[in-house]
């Protein structure tokens, strides 16, 4: 055997609870790691293969990325592939991954949106990125008003049909498409199994429409970024810490980060500390009280951000008197 041979920790599904997704096979860990930020060329690739190691180690068998997570577009696959051939392929049939098409990738009239064109292409592409032969979930990542809804659908129905993706996920569709998308897929024996969304502790909108559609759907729903980018940590409490992401990425602008934002999350704070966490543990807890929820795709630039996280999952419990104070900061 290789000595270099990457062995997991042999007890790590001891250490996760998995969730079935929506109706479906599927089981996902309650915590799921993504590749937005700090996989691109811009962050240690070595760092990155001890956070997806911890990650694995620790019950994380779903990874969520997309065509254009990087920068540049592509790279975080890229990395991805060569983390599957270093040390992951031998537990390819362990792990659970998502790819995504449907925002600007490539140039031209065929990189973004939903076209059969587009999303075909681009799954060939992240397919042969990440050296896999078949992707878990593929989603198309944003609705396309310019393309008939059947075309994107059909695209999406042909690719399951041709082994490439096993299942399909809907991203930031609006309620009403997405009705219609899930009756299409349904009508076409390829069920949706997960909705993709953003939801935290400042982003509530999901729990009106989008999460009650989807459980009636039969779909789970997994929360993007569910620590608002980092807002919902200890992050930011203090201060712009330099090399944070505020201070790298145009997602996370400091003028978001007001007095009054500043004084809900120092009042969240204390509510965690009372309940014996950190901000982003009671963050993450909190979305999961929801059995709806099947899982949170969170991102970490250390690993002592996952292993934080990860602690989350410890007590999910919350007094009806902690939810009523969370609800009136929230306001
Ligand atoms: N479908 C979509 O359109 C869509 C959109 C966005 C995201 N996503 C998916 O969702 C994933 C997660 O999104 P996200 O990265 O915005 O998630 P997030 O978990 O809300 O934010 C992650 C950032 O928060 C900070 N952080 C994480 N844990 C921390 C901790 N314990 N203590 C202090 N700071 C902590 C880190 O920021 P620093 O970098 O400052 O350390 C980290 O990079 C993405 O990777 C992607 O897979 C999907």
């Amino acid at each position: 055997m290789d000595s270099n041979m990457y062995i997991p920790n042999a007890d790590r599904y001891d250490l996760m609870e998995y969730r079935r997704c929506g109706r479906s096979g599927v089981l996902l860990p309650e915590i799921s790691l993504g590749f937005w930020h700090n996989f691109g060329e811009n962050h240690d690739e070595a760092l990155g293969l001890e956070i997806v190691h911890y990650a694995f180690d620790h019950g994380i068998c779903h990874f969520d990325l997309a065509n254009n997570y990087g920068p540049p577009n592509g790279a975080a696959e890229e990395r991805f592939g060569r983390y599957m051939k270093q040390s992951l392929h031998t537990h390819r049939d362990e792990m659970f991954i998502a790819t995504k098409a449907g925002h600007p990738m490539w140039p031209g009239p065929y990189g973004d949106w939903g076209s059969r064109k587009s999303l075909v292409a681009s799954l060939d592409q992240s397919l042969r990125r990440m050296h896999l032969d078949y992707v878990d979930i593929y989603y198309t990542h944003r609705y396309d008003p310019n393309t008939p809804l059947e075309e994107t659908m059909q695209a999406l129905v042909d690719i399951v049909r041709s082994g490439k993706a096993l299942y399909v996920g809907l991203s930031k569709y609006p309620e009403d498409v997405a009705r219609q998308a899930y009756d299409y897929l349904d009508a076409h024996d390829v069920h949706c199994i997960l909705y993709q969304g953003r939801y935290n502790m400042l982003t509530r909108q999901p729990e009106e429409v989008i999460i009650p559609q989807a459980h009636k759907y039969g779909a789970g729903f997994i929360a993007f970024s569910p620590l608002a980018q980092g807002l919902l940590t200890n992050r930011y409490l203090q201060g712009v810490p330099e090399g944070s992401r505020m201070t790298q990425s145009n997602f996370l602008r400091p003028e978001v980060l007001t007095d009054e934002l500043l004084g809900k999350l120092r009042e969240l704070n204390t509510i965690a500390a009372l309940r014996g966490q950190t901000l982003a543990e009671m963050a993450l807890a909190w979305l999961l009280h929801d059995e709806r929820v099947t899982s949170v795709i969170v991102g970490a630039s250390s690993v002592e951000q996952l292993k934080n996280n990860l602690r989350a999952c410890k007590n999910k419990s919350f007094t009806a008197d902690e939810l009523l104070r969370i609800d009136a900061i929230l306001k």
